[in-house]
């Protein structure tokens, strides 16, 4: 039976990446998309590019009714998912992809976002979005926290690597790059075409809000303390995203752990050793490349993991734990090619 869907924050970057989604999707509907601003419009006008598709007008979230919705996505500024999830009716499923639900601890959710946690009384039973990890949980859970895009891209591959104990824990250098969407789709100097294009810059450099979910799910994974050195810098392109990472460890052993790791993964494809992976490879799809070289210095080793920000790091990250959720098929409205060029 068709799944109902309501996206919360439809008319931001991810929404509207969870519209294009669901409209090909065999076994969920579109009944109800949220706005803040822009409440009130057609999508279609908020988004020319999904004018051909029949959708709900943008509506305030306080006004949807949820009695017949199966599922919802929180495509929402962090800070606003607490109040929601608190008062949500009990039948309905909740797939929340802001920071609100991913750290476990409400002291790192304080340090990094500097809000009191707004439903901690929740927080135990919220699923860990990754499916490549947390498959059963997520497929049990009412809600399930999406990962930050640089989480995802950093995760895929070094979960199963400290997992293995195949590098070692300390020391490990994650330099990471974004495309622009990132920030999403509220104005921002910072983002304008004048300030980023034709240039590159680091940022969040030391304290970027995506190290506490890093130190949380690394830990996790090691069965220690892992704290990483990562810096974020922002790319002159659309989408996109990439994690180059330098480890301690054996670039064959590495190699091999991830290829067995990700074997019956649909949507993380291993390199053959050697292969560099690229962000145009994977645009607009929910795939996520992952290549391992080794390093010049011996017992060293560089492994490279891009994705699409929108899509494995946001919205096709979201639609495939809605999956699990619903009792669908994991893969199902997922498996489009990237675009390319
Ligand atoms: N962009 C990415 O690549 C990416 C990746 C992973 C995770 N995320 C996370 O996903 C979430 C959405 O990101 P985005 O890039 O789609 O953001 P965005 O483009 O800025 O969209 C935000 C959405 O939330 C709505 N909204 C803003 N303030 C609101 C309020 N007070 N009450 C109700 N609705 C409100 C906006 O409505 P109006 O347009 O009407 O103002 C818009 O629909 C964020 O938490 C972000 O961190 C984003």
């Amino acid at each position: 039976m068709t799944k109902t869907i309501a996206i919360l924050g439809a008319s931001g970057y991810t929404g509207a990446e969870l519209v294009r989604i669901i409209a090909g999707h065999p076994d969920m509907a579109i009944v109800a998309l949220s706005a803040d601003r822009k409440a009130g419009m057609a999508m279609g006008d908020v988004f020319p590019h999904l004018r051909h598709l029949d959708l709900p007008v943008l509506q305030r979230m306080d006004e949807i009714d949820f009695s017949g919705i199966d599922l919802a996505f929180a495509a929402l500024p962090h800070g606003l998912t607490h109040a929601f999830a608190k008062s949500m009716p009990d039948h309905l499923k909740l797939v929340d992809l802001s920071a609100d639900f991913r750290l476990r601890d409400a002291a790192a959710y304080k340090k990094w976002y500097g809000l009191d946690h707004g439903a901690m009384e929740l927080q135990p039973d919220v699923a860990f979005g990754l499916p490549e990890f947390y498959h059963d949980e997520i497929a049990r859970a009412r809600i399930t926290a999406n990962t930050g895009c640089y989480v995802a891209t950093t995760l895929l591959p070094l979960i199963p690597l400290l997992r293995a104990g195949v590098i070692a824990p300390e020391g490990i250098v994650v330099d990471a790059k974004s495309g622009v969407s990132g920030a999403g789709r509220a104005a921002s100097e910072a983002i304008l075409f004048a300030e980023v294009n034709e240039g590159f810059k680091a940022y969040g450099v030391g304290a970027h809000r995506h190290m506490g979910e890093l130190d949380q799910e690394l830990s996790l994974a090691a069965g220690q303390s892992v704290i990483v050195s990562f810096t974020p810098h922002l790319v002159p392109m659309t989408r996109g995203m990439q994690a180059t990472i330098y480890a301690a460890g054996d670039a064959a052993q590495v190699h091999a752990t991830l290829v067995a790791a990700h074997e019956d993964a649909a949507f993380v494809d291993v390199l053959p050793l050697g292969e560099v992976p690229q962000v145009q490879h994977v645009r607009g799809s929910n795939r996520c490349r992952i290549g391992v070289v080794a390093d010049r210095m011996a017992g060293r080793v560089i492994v490279m993991s891009v994705l699409d920000n929108l899509m494995k790091g946001a919205s096709g990250q979201a639609v495939q734990n809605a999956n699990l959720m619903l009792g669908l098929k994991e893969e199902a409205g997922l498996m489009m090619a990237p675009m390319f060029p």
